[in-house]
């Protein structure tokens, strides 16, 4: 069963002829567990795709079904509560809170959703860093501060991560261990990822690798066999 659908979805910022067509009549259908990663230079939509999937932005037009719910008719308040359930997002720049130590930082999201301390806890230890619950991001790594990112979007257990150039502020070696726990929630956890990015050799590592150029997608490749992080260089 497909978990992320989309039908000819378009999406156009502003009016008239400032208007940027940021997506174009998009079709893509995405089944549960797949890691599938979306590729393309900056400012072919990518951003705005995970956006439209994770019911932060509404589509222009088209229709949008995810987690077999239709996001293309929604309230406010719909699109938050979807938001909280069902979706979970790791961006670029991790968005920790300085003030509090991993484990808080978990436990915000945690208490959001009705997760418990035990389950942030859990949640910390999937991506390696129990043992640096009572750390604050400041004196971990940039590596650690992301597999503390990862956590805080898996302990709501959503059944989608959608992650935003997850490697984007990581040298290769701590970019590969975030990918390798990324892969391993999927793998093992039974996630839909949705990774996007503008670094081609990851690519290599989806079981789908969507192009996007200029809004719209120019290619869909299947990865026979993906490439574990180790393999990846960039
Ligand atoms: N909130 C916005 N208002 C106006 N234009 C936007 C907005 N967000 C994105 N865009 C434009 O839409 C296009 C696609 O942007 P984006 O999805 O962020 O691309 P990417 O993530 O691939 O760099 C770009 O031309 C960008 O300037
Ligand atoms: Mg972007």
């Amino acid at each position: 069963m497909s978990v992320v659908q989309l039908r000819d979805v378009s999406k156009t910022y502003g009016e008239g002829p400032t208007a940027v067509h940021a997506l174009k009549g998009i079709d893509l259908e995405v089944e549960q567990g797949e890691f599938i990663v979306v590729l393309g230079p900056s400012g072919s939509g990518k951003t705005t795709m995970l956006n439209l999937v994770g019911a932060i932005e509404e589509p222009t037009s088209g229709s949008l079904v995810v987690d077999g719910i239709d996001l293309t008719t929604m309230s406010e308040d719909e699109r938050t509560e979807f938001r909280r359930a069902h979706v979970g997002f790791v961006f670029q720049f991790f968005n920790l809170i300085p003030t509090l130590t991993a484990l808080e930082n978990v436990q915000l999201m945690a208490e959001l959703v009705g997760k418990n301390h035990d389950d942030s806890l859990q949640a910390l230890a999937v991506v390696g860093l129990a043992d640096r619950a009572d750390h604050f991001p400041g004196m971990l790594s940039g590596g650690e501060q992301q597999r503390v990112a990862i956590a805080r979007a898996m302990v709501k257990e959503p059944p989608i991560l959608l992650v935003d150039e997850p490697t984007g502020s990581l040298d290769l070696d701590t970019g590969r261990q975030v990918l390798a726990k990324l892969r391993e929630v999927s793998d093992v956890h039974h996630r839909t990822v949705l990774l996007v990015t503008h670094n081609t050799a990851i690519g290599g590592m989806g079981d789908r690798v969507i192009r996007l150029h200029s809004g719209s997608i120019a290619s869909i490749q299947r990865n026979e066999r993906p490439l574990t992080p180790e393999e990846v260089e960039w």
